[in-house]
């Protein structure tokens, strides 16, 4: 499938999928957000695909927001599909089931930023700048900022983002853990691939009830999450993965995992 404002590679089991709309610094018009929806599911069931970079094409930026332009006209109840139709898509990436890289390449602003907050992992080229700058406008984050900053970097320092609107450096965001790791810009690309391209070759069953666990724990009570652990637990004893691993180490050899 192609997208008129994605551009969507593959690199064997690695699918690098770029926000392109580089002439308004790929912000997030409702076209786009419909689809990176499109996309996302496509990669969720292609079997081929056992981890995902996702960045914004050109040099300057990752995505710069939803499109300012789209935000300026919009009423009450139309502000807030739109607000429901971008968590969904988010909430699509945080839950696909497969490790989804963040590949920061400059501004992730706003919508950039919850976007990459919705992946797995963040790669934050040292030249990035991070933030969400909505109170600068007069409005509140609404693809999910105010609920995953929190979570990520605790509600004080979240508070601060938010209240501020400030750009946070590639540095800042890592000293937070905002982010994973910084690179070299240059390096961005291939250590995003490599980490994707690691993360592709352990068991994708457990790579995804790990997940599932890490996200289904958060918001509920500790026993809940462990209950909903333990019962992922039993579930990755029935893999053929799991007999592989635990085999492949009993017998000092590499194991080769089938994803079932
Ligand atoms: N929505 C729509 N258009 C956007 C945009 C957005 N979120 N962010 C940038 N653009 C457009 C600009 O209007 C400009 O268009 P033009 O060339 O037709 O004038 C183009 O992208 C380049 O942006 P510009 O502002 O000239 O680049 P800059 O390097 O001076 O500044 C930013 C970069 C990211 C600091 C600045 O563009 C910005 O503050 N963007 C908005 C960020 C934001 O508030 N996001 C949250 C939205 S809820």
């Amino acid at each position: 499938m192609s997208f008129e404002n994605l551009l969507l590679d593959r690199d064997g089991v690695v699918a690098v999928l770029a926000i392109n709309r580089p002439q308004v610094l790929n912000a997030l018009n409702s076209s786009t957000i419909d689809q990176l929806r499109r996309a996302v599911l496509e990669l969720k069931h292609d079997a081929a695909v056992r981890a995902i970079v996702i960045t914004g094409a050109g040099e300057k930026s990752f995505v710069a927001g939803a499109d300012i332009n789209e935000l300026a006209t919009q009423r009450a109840a139309e502000a807030k599909e739109h607000a429901l139709r971008g968590q969904h898509v988010l909430d699509l990436i945080e839950n696909m089931g497969k490790p989804v890289i963040a590949a920061i390449n400059g501004y992730a602003l706003g919508g950039g930023c919850e976007l990459a907050m919705a992946c797995t992992l963040r790669v934050a080229a040292n030249t990035a700048r991070i933030g969400q700058p909505e109170i600068t406008l007069a409005i509140i984050p609404g693809y999910g900022g105010s609920q995953r900053l929190a979570r990520l970097v605790g509600k004080g320092i979240a508070l601060e983002i938010l209240l501020t609107g400030r750009q946070l450096t590639a540095d800042e965001a890592l000293q937070i853990g905002l982010v994973n790791r910084v690179v070299p810009a240059e390096d961005l690309m291939s250590e995003s691939k490599k980490l994707a391209a690691e993360l592709a070759t352990k068991a994708p069953v457990a790579m995804q009830y790990i997940i599932e666990a890490v996200n289904g724990g958060l918001d509920v009570s500790f026993d809940k999450g462990q209950f909903l652990e333990a019962t992922l637990f039993g579930l990755v004893a029935s893999t053929d993965d799991m007999r592989e691993g635990t085999t492949a180490f009993l017998e000092k050899r590499k194991a080769d995992f089938k994803g079932r």
